[in-house]
């Protein structure tokens, strides 16, 4: 007998890890479904999520009281005193004042500046490829795939190199912030690394605005904005500089990740798409667009219910939460074809929304894509016979609703002649 979604506990680790049942069941029973006990509506289909992120009016982004999690223990609260406090700048603001921050964003993070990337992401790769080919095996997440998004976006921002190992402390403090897992103790840890980072980039930003330089942070501190609120023209105050760089670290870091480790497992366990990549490393952009499809590494996105509504036939209250599951979303049969299985010719992989769509749409989309080709492409040029070590992965996920991201992953490998 098929199952009924309330055979399923979304919260469960073991739905957590292996979700597709559950959103099959979903997609076929209750594509609006209230998760028992809770006042979250869950969305699973590919055409309803897409529709909903488009009335933003219903619908809000202003979810920073889920972001902060419980009452933080007075050590805690105190320690992030000492720094800026948050304010709402795109992720979590809704229109009009969305469109100030984004618009500036959009035009910091330009193509021209991503394109100019590519060689820096070249070396990078290489050189962490050369760290670890020699010993025929890595631990793929800790050896690569964390380190390259943060080396990438730090590099962007204006971070200087020697800084790096800092700045990957504190980007892993916002992720484990937001997760909302750590013990009290990391939480202490945690609030102090954030608090060095605000004072880290005061600086720099004070830095950039008498000596502008060709990076993100100089274009942040130099361009004007209209103020939300009065209309008045004015630079970007610290708060506002300090809530985007939060994001533009915390945002790219953990997906990135996520979705080249992802990538990485699900092509070597279908070695016959391996090769097909291996043998045409033209397929390699569609490639990127199916691992994106697949891993969804923002599994699922808030949106705060503004006024009583319906969708579908569901009545949803005020204040209730929608969780846009982008995951689900990307594995609709009703739109891809075996949708649990990787296919890197699939011709509309690139119909995935794994980066969202309408007014939020990620603004390091284009960055993320390209390292991702790169990573790619440099990876299975020089290294052949790509294999997991099984006794090493338990192919398990983090406990995480939002983010999904595979805990670890080892593999081992051959040398690719050249
Ligand atoms: C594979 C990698 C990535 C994935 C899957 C991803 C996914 C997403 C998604 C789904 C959203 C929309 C959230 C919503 O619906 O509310 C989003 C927004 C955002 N992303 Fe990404 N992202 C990735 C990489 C990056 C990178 C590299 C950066 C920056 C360097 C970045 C910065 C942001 C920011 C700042 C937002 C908020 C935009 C806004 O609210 O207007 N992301 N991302």
């Amino acid at each position: 007998m098929s199952k009924c979604p309330a055979d399923f506990n979304f919260f469960d680790e073991s739905v957590l890890n292996c979700p597709y049942e559950f959103y099959r069941t979903l997609q076929e029973q209750a594509p609006v479904y209230q998760l028992p006990g809770t006042d979250i509506f869950m969305v699973t289909r590919h055409a309803d999520v897409k529709k909903l992120l488009k009335d933003t009016a219903t619908f809000s982004n202003n979810f920073t009281h889920l972001l902060k999690g419980p009452e933080p223990a007075p050590e805690v609260t105190a320690i992030y005193a000492r720094a800026w406090q948050p304010v709402d700048t795109m992720i979590t603001a809704d229109p009009p004042r969305h469109k100030t921050y984004r618009t500036l964003v959009n035009k910091v993070f330009s193509a021209s500046r991503v394109n100019a990337m590519e060689d820096y992401m070249k070396a990078i790769v290489h050189e962490l490829i050369d760290s670890f080919i020699d010993r025929g095996e890595c631990d793929f997440i800790r050896e690569f795939t964390t380190p390259l998004p943060v080396y990438v976006i730090a590099d962007q921002l204006g971070v200087p190199r020697r800084d790096l190992a800092e700045f990957k402390r504190w980007s892993d403090s916002f992720a484990r912030r937001l997760s909302q897992m750590a013990t009290p103790e990391e939480q202490v840890e945690d609030a102090k690394n954030i608090v060095a980072f605000q004072f880290y980039f005061a600086e720099m930003i004070e830095e950039r605005r008498s000596h502008p330089r060709d990076d993100i942070i100089s274009d942040l501190v130099v361009t004007q904005i209209e103020d939300p609120d009065s209309g008045a023209v004015r630079p970007l105050d610290m708060e506002e500089l300090q809530s985007i760089l939060q994001q533009l670290m915390v945002a790219g870091n953990e997906t990135t990740t996520s979705a080249i480790t992802g990538g990485m497992l699900s092509l070597a366990q279908n070695p016959q798409q391996m090769k097909a990549l291996q043998d045409d490393s033209g397929k390699i952009g569609n490639a990127v667009e199916e691992i994106l499809r697949m891993e969804s590494p923002s599994a699922g996105m808030w949106r705060v219910v503004k006024k009583d509504t319906e969708f579908n036939g569901v009545k949803i209250p005020r204040n209730a939460l929608l969780m846009l599951r982008y995951h689900a979303a990307n594995r609709d049969q009703q739109l891809f074809d075996q949708p649990n299985a990787i296919c890197v010719d699939r011709e509309n992989a690139d119909d995935h929304i794994a980066f969202g769509q309408g007014i939020h749409f990620c603004p390091g989309a284009m960055l993320a894509r390209k390292e991702m080709n790169v990573a790619f492409t440099a990876l299975l040029s020089r290294l052949d016979n790509i294999q997991l070590v099984q006794e090493k992965c338990d192919l398990t996920y983090w406990p995480n609703i939002v983010l999904r991201g595979l805990k670890e992953l080892h593999i081992r490998f051959d040398r690719r002649a050249v």
